[in-house]
């Protein structure tokens, strides 16, 4: 039920700082320690490399986690969407572990892998937040993602889960390979809940940038380095998606090698500036849109902020920042699609799960 809500997905997004402390507890044992189920974490160690595979959001998602497993744990990881996989599979190495993250489990293009990568022999996991689903059902190991029925066909809560559960799932696994990650995964989440919810309470910012930035365009670029870039899929994606404003995401320094020439005069393009290593970086790249006549949104966060910055977010664990960072990206695209009388909950042409290929 959405009760007073006037659309699920506005509900889903102020569920998620709840969703986040819920995963938590979830994945705590009885002395608060974060754990997963040990054959999970068998199934991790014994891989030599680590397979994603994903559609849509889900596949956003894999694309962080990649990092958090990578970083945090060190076992090699690539990420795939699954459409593609299937029929034009990399070379495998000795013991690949295969990684689904789907929110319904019941993605075809997914299933599609899974069926082909048993049949060679192996192992499998599945992240979804649907027990008992296809995908759940016909893997090895599942993870849940405790976030609650999602009703709106655009994605939100279930993305910020598969982030909270891919950074548990690195932290449990470094842990077990005897790797000191340096920092409290379940007080950094804790954090990060908190500045989800001063996003949340900011409706009214993200509205105003949404009709200073989105109101008449009918395009919109988002740009971002590293973890930012992938964010901007995310909020790219997720702008389309509800809004049907044409919208691209692009790696901050990738974008003067061809699209550049797309800019005109007030052509949005929304920078993410949350990563420290390419603060600089990022930051040269809003100006040479800006030099070309871009109308820049850039949003930040605390202690990289600059004077003239749209939103700054609050500091987090950098490796945690698009669990941050995409809220303002759901709610931009939610006032956007809203100010356009879009359907936000049921947007043309899509269904909530994919079940063809
Ligand atoms: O249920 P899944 O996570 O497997 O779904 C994958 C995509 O179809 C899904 O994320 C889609 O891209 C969303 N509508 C995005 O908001």
């Amino acid at each position: 039920e959405k009760g007073t809500y006037p659309h699920y997905m506005l509900k889903e997004i102020d569920e998620q700082p709840a969703v986040v402390r819920k995963i938590v507890q979830a994945y705590q044992n009885e002395h608060d320690k974060l754990t997963i189920q040990p054959e999970i974490l068998e199934a991790m160690q014994a891989a030599d490399r680590i397979h994603i595979i994903a559609a849509g959001t889900s596949y956003h998602a894999g694309l962080i986690g990649k990092e958090y497993i990578e970083k945090l744990a060190g076992i090699p990881v690539e990420v795939h969407v699954s459409s593609e996989f299937g029929y034009n599979m990399p070379l495998l190495s000795e013991k690949p572990l295969f990684i689904f993250i789907s929110q319904s489990g019941e993605t075809a293009d997914s299933r599609q892998v899974l069926v082909k990568i048993k049949e060679m022999g192996h192992a499998s996991l599945t992240i979804t937040n649907v027990a008992g689903s296809t995908l759940s059902r016909e893997s090895d190991h599942t993870l849940l993602l405790f976030a609650g029925p999602e009703i709106a066909v655009a994605s939100t809560k279930a993305y910020t889960a598969q982030l909270a559960v891919l950074s548990i799932l690195a932290a449990v696994t470094a842990e077990a390979r005897g790797i000191d990650i340096g920092f409290d995964l379940v007080q950094e989440l804790g954090i990060v809940a908190n500045a989800i919810q001063a996003q949340v309470d900011s409706k009214e910012e993200m509205e105003q940038i949404a009709t200073e930035f989105l109101s008449t365009t009918r395009n919109c670029f988002f740009i971002g380095r590293v973890m930012d870039y992938f964010v901007g899929l995310e909020g790219s994606l997720k702008l389309k998606e509800i809004s049907y404003i044409q919208a691209e995401g692009f790696a901050g320094g990738e974008l003067k090698h061809g699209t550049i020439a797309l800019i005109e005069e007030g052509t949005p393009v929304i920078a993410l500036a949350t990563q420290e290593a390419v603060n600089l970086n990022i930051r040269g790249n809003v100006k040479e849109v800006a030099a070309r006549g871009a109308h820049t949104c850039i949003i930040s966060m605390e202690g990289l902020q600059e004077e003239g910055d749209s939103l700054v977010l609050p500091k987090v664990n950098e490796l945690l920042s698009p669990l941050v960072s995409v809220i303002p990206m759901q709610l931009i695209s939610y006032y956007a699609a809203l100010h356009r009388d879009c359907d936000v909950d049921k947007p043309r042409n899509l269904a909530k799960s994919v079940t063809v290929e």
